[in-house]
């Protein structure tokens, strides 16, 4: 039975009349979390294996402890050597085909073996590789692959990795001659609004060893699918190669051009075939636009001036761990795009390959970076262990991998790599002292002394040189903690564009000593917040620790959300967009970070273990921080009034007021009025009464020539009476990956947040949907993100559910003690 379900996907997959078939390789794996030799072999028995499909990351199922290696700097979740095996089988008829498997990204350190032969292995947990399975393929018979994933030795990173094949997976089958794994590159040569000249290079590989003449075929359509131009050539592709063979040009009259906030994409459809029998096809989305970062007055895109508001983020997607999901990436772009934000930074590494497409298709420019350590450690058995044998392989992945990319701006070759100085090692550090430690210690003595090139300099000079040869169309950036011009990697000359990370107080300098180099920040700000926390006087300013070396021990483990807590070495959110807003050759930003993150929880330890930087909770709930941005870089209507109002009688309390598009607002307390504010200059970005709270309401009033244009009112919380949910949308796919994001709230009786209510809620599904995960945005809550139950935190929760394939309704009920329960029916087709 289980060898005709087999042979049906295959007909599904493979006769179509296609010379390529992507097939997503995703289901039905076996794993399991233990590790032997005979794992790899076809006659190992993986029967009592637990039965998944990926993406799989196995580290967040498991509980945190401050004992697992990783620490809380990785997020205090368990780490170790997991295994992976699929069966599967090829159709006879596909006998003269090729085959090849290609991952996405396994965390870390994974061995690929096909009925029992290595394939190969990859360090770095990161990368995208792709291996030919073809001469070990058995035609007719069981076919397995399996993996071994090695993360035991931590920590590895400076923030929560995950653990497994934490991307998706597909096998290719192809003819023997090809376009090669990521084989073509298209590059915009000239664009007008009257004419853009594209480039169109395409590698082919012949694994025969006779030479075969074929023709190459490049049409460029449009985003309706009409072929808009055309170009064919013919060629003769030696045996046994895999080069670049084609070259040609297209030209395209009045092209529409990409734009953040309209993002045309145009597809590049490349056809090879024999004269007769089409050989092989494949597709490449393009977006054409022209770019620069002018040394005086910043970044423009297609001739328009535009500051990046960008973010950086790391790639864990909250409770789901590193396991990529679609839906749940969507929902992280979709809050920044709404908060006005236009640009991403891939902190530290290759990003998932969706998250590119996303960012092609929802208008985001990207950085692109490829590493945070070179040949210098930052923690015990991290990457730089295999720099110098693999740099040269997973820089050039990412860049050819992700050159055609419309969103991809910006190369990074690192994150303040210690190369950056002399002297600095961190050999001894832990995780949580080696991201402390980034921005200090070091001395001057450290830099570049004289006019030679050092060893690191000339480092810095062959990344940049890998990068351009593979594409010199974007500019190469490091991001650098050191400021200084004598910092080896600015010494280089290399960097076409010059990255700080913080050192706001020394940008004013950068035209002096970068004569000639455009300038961004590419990390910003590191302040801290945990959602809805509050501490007063809200304009004094909490440093945590006062000086970097210290300890910060505020026994709350939270951090204030008035904009007025920060690392030593950061600045507050709007002091930073201040100096950016109004200094012209600053191109822009990139803020620590979007999201918050697991692991990193400066400033504390544990059990803290996920971090306080994010704009937006781990659980997807804005801070009160989000509302600022989004007054300042959109133009939709914003009015919103902090904080909550339950306080204690006669309490002394701050009320912040972030807004927009009004001349003025208006505080009421219980209807009397707190006065009028306004921000009378440009470099003012909230407003502030400080109150005595009594019990009722507190309501803010934006008035502009004189008239309402917006209101919000605030009302004290009774007790907790209910729990309400709110879906971010009533109906999933039936594919068994879709997700729907609720929030749980709980409510008095009148239906207003009760803004202390730490309730235990308990979750139970019917119906066609499984629950994925579940947070709350607290960092230090011990709680497991797999789960059917949560705590509130100031009032709310998160529960994730996730369709499975059979369509149908699904009903999702919460239950606490002594709350009336809360129920939403959701439904699956
Ligand atoms: C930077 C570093 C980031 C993060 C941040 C926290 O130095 O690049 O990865 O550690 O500090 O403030």
């Amino acid at each position: 039975m289980k060898k005709i379900f087999i042979f049906f996907i295959f007909i599904c997959f493979f006769t179509s009349a296609e010379a390529r078939q992507k097939q997503n390789f995703d289901a039905d794996w076996s794993f399991v979390l233990a590790d032997s030799v005979q794992m790899s072999s076809p006659q190992y028995n993986d029967g009592r294996w637990r039965k998944l499909n990926l993406p799989h990351d196995w580290s967040i199922e498991g509980d945190f402890n401050e004992n697992n290696p990783s620490g809380a700097g990785g997020g205090a979740l368990p780490g170790g050597v997991g295994w992976y095996r699929k069966h599967f089988e090829i159709n006879e008829k596909d006998k003269s085909s090729r085959f090849y498997v290609h991952f996405d990204g396994v965390y870390m350190n994974s061995t690929v073996y096909i009925n029992g032969h290595k394939l190969g292995n990859r360090p770095y947990g990161f990368s995208s590789f792709e291996y030919d399975i073809t001469p070990f393929l058995k035609v007719n018979g069981e076919n397995i692959i399996a993996v071994r994933v090695d993360n035991s030795k931590q920590p590895n990173c400076r923030w929560y990795s995950g653990s497994g094949i934490y991307r998706h997976v597909y096998l290719l089958k192809t003819n023997s001659l090809r376009i090669s794994n990521w084989g073509t590159f298209v590059k915009t040569e000239s664009v007008t609004d009257k004419k853009a000249i594209l480039k169109v290079d395409v590698r082919l590989s012949n694994s025969i060893r006779k030479s075969v003449r074929v023709q190459v075929t490049n049409s460029l359509l449009g985003a309706d699918g009409k072929t808009l131009a055309k170009s064919s050539q013919t060629v003769m592709v030696p045996g046994s190669s895999d080069k670049v063979l084609n070259q040609q040009t297209i030209t395209l009259e009045n092209p529409k051009l990409w734009y953040v906030d309209n993002p045309y994409t145009y597809k590049i459809k490349t056809d090879i075939t024999d004269g007769h029998k089409q050989i092989d096809s494949y597709i490449t989305t393009i977006g054409i636009r022209s770019f620069k970062f002018d040394v005086h007055t910043g970044f423009y895109l297609n001739g328009k001036p535009m500051k990046i508001k960008g973010v950086c983020n790391h790639h864990d997607l909250g409770c789901l761990g590193a396991a990529i999901n679609e839906d749940a990436l969507h929902r992280q772009l979709l809050m920044l795009k709404n908060m006005g934000c236009n640009s991403i930074r891939c902190s530290h590494n290759p990003p998932a390959p969706e998250l590119l497409n996303m960012c092609d298709t929802m208008g985001f420019i990207v950085m692109d970076e490829a590493f945070d350590m070179w040949h210098r450690k930052k923690t015990q058995y991290d990457y730089s262990q295999y720099f110098d044998k693999w740099f040269e392989r997973d820089l050039t992945d990412m860049v050819i991998r992700d050159r055609n990319h419309p969103s991809v701006f910006i190369w990074s070759i690192g994150n303040e790599v210690l190369e950056q100085w002399s002297d600095a090692s961190s050999d001894t550090l832990s995780i949580e002292q080696a991201n402390l430690i980034l921005n200090f210690g070091h001395s001057s003595s450290t830099l570049s002394q004289n006019r030679e090139m050092s060893v690191n300099s000339m480092l810095t000079k062959r990344l940049a040189d890998i990068v351009k040869s593979l594409d010199d169309s974007r500019p190469v950036t490091a991001a650098c903690n050191e400021s200084s011009p004598n910092n080896h990697l600015f010494k280089s000359g290399a960097l076409d564009l010059i990255g700080y990370n913080y050192h706001n107080q020394n940008a004013k300098d950068v035209p002096v000593n970068f004569p000639g180099k455009p300038f961004i920040f590419t990390e910003s700000v590191s302040a801290f917040a945990t959602r809805d926390y509050y501490q007063m006087p809200s304009d004094s300013v909490i440093k945590a620790p006062k000086q970097w070396w210290l300890p910060y021990t505020d026994p709350s483990f939270m951090c204030s959300s008035y904009d007025n807590c920060r690392a030593s070495w950061g600045n507050l959110h709007e002091e930073t967009w201040d100096l950016i807003k109004h200094t012209p050759f600053i191109s822009g930003e990139y803020i620590w970070t979007g999201f918050d993150y697991i692991g990193e929880p400066t400033p504390y330890g544990f059990p803290a273990r996920s971090s306080y930087f994010g704009i937006i909770d781990l659980a997807g709930f804005p801070k009160d921080i989000y509302y600022m941005y989004q007054s300042e870089w959109t133009n939709k209507q914003v009015l919103h009034l902090f904080p909550h109002w339950n306080w204690i009688p006669g309490q002394k309390i701050d009320m912040w007021c972030y807004y927009n598009n009004a001349d003025e607002v208006e505080l009421y307390i219980n209807g009397i009025s707190q006065g009028i504010r306004r921000k009378d200059t440009d470099h003012q970005y909230h407003v502030m009464w400080p109150v005595i709270f009594q019990p009722g309401n507190v309501t803010v009033v934006a008035r502009k020539l004189g008239k309402e244009i917006g209101r919000q009112t605030i009302n004290t919380a009774g007790a907790p009476d209910h729990i309400r949910l709110i879906s971010d949308r009533s109906s999933l796919k039936a594919d068994g990956k879709s997700l729907a994001f609720v929030t749980v709230e709980i409510v008095d009786k009148d239906g207003n947040v009760c803004p202390n209510a730490d309730n235990q809620v308990f979750f139970t599904v019917q119906g066609s949907a499984k629950i994925a995960g579940v947070d709350n945005g607290n960092q230090t809550s011990m709680e497991r993100f797999k789960a059917n139950n949560r705590k509130a935190f100031f009032g709310k929760c998160l529960v994730v559910l996730q369709s499975t394939s059979t369509s149908g309704t699904i009903q999702l009920t919460a239950k606490s003690v002594d709350l009336k329960d809360g129920m939403i029916t959701l439904t699956n087709k």
